[in-house]
């Protein structure tokens, strides 16, 4: 039995489909064992300053991330191993190390492309059928960052607030995560458009414990037109 990973090795996830992908197939498909890698970032580390700073993508890409993929892979042999012997109960004990890394490394790869320098378009407002569908499903898009910044700082502990499109009801969706669990535990209809990391390792070095400034603050680098292009695929493909 073997494992089919989501990202194939040596291939980064800077790519609109391949993050997509990420965030809606899971990780369960068993076929053919493949690792993780480390996606590169598509800007530099400090591109994004003054919003956040280039210690903060460092550190938050080269070790937070890494060590996401590093334990992940770790254990997809692992549970390979498992599965070769027959041996149930490390196989089912390993599927909560499985979720919390796999899911860093799908909700962190999706993260880098939920950001851009100013330079390249990052905090420029969403048009088109996205815009339109956030002033339908919310008002505007001020009151659409309100409710991600309200519901963001009041996430206890580490976790994930998401603008989600539900393919289901047709309609956009605020969601929050725990920890590192993805998107797509709270459904396979939840589309990711944007995913804000909440997690102190995300801004602590820059803004110490104050979340909502982060939450604030991380609008001027948002990549609205990715979360467009995921939009527009999700939205006319049901
Ligand atoms: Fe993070």
């Amino acid at each position: 039995m073997a494992l089919r990973c989501l990202v194939t090795r040596g291939r980064t996830l800077g790519g609109l489909d391949k993050a997509a992908a990420v965030a809606s197939k899971g990780l369960g498909q068993l076929r053919g064992l493949q690792t993780f890698s480390l996606p590169e970032l598509p800007y530099d580390y400090d591109a994004l300053e003054p919003a956040i700073s280039g210690d903060i993508m460092r550190l938050h890409h080269q070790k937070h991330h890494q060590a996401y993929v590093t334990n992940y892979n770790k254990a997809v042999h692992q549970l390979q191993d498992a599965l070769d012997k027959g041996d149930a109960s490390t196989a089912v004990g390993l599927q909560g190390v499985l979720k919390f890394n796999g899911g860093g490394h799908i909700n962190h790869s999706i993260f880098w492309e939920n950001l851009a320098p100013i330079s390249q378009g990052g905090g420029e407002d969403p048009h088109s059928s996205l815009g339109w569908a956030i002033d339908m499903n919310f008002g505007n898009l001020e009151a659409l960052i309100k409710k991600m910044n309200t519901e963001g700082a009041a996430l206890q502990g580490s976790g994930w607030v998401w603008l989600a499109y539900d393919s289901e009801l047709n309609k956009l969706r605020v969601e929050t995560t725990a920890n590192q669990d993805p998107l797509v535990t709270k459904g396979l209809h939840l589309v990711p458009l944007l995913g804000i990391d909440v997690w102190e390792h995300a801004y602590y070095l820059q803004y110490k414990n104050v979340r909502p400034d982060y939450l604030k603050n991380i609008w001027k680098v948002i990549n609205w037109k990715y979360a467009s292009e995921v939009y527009v695929k999700a939205s006319t493909s049901v």
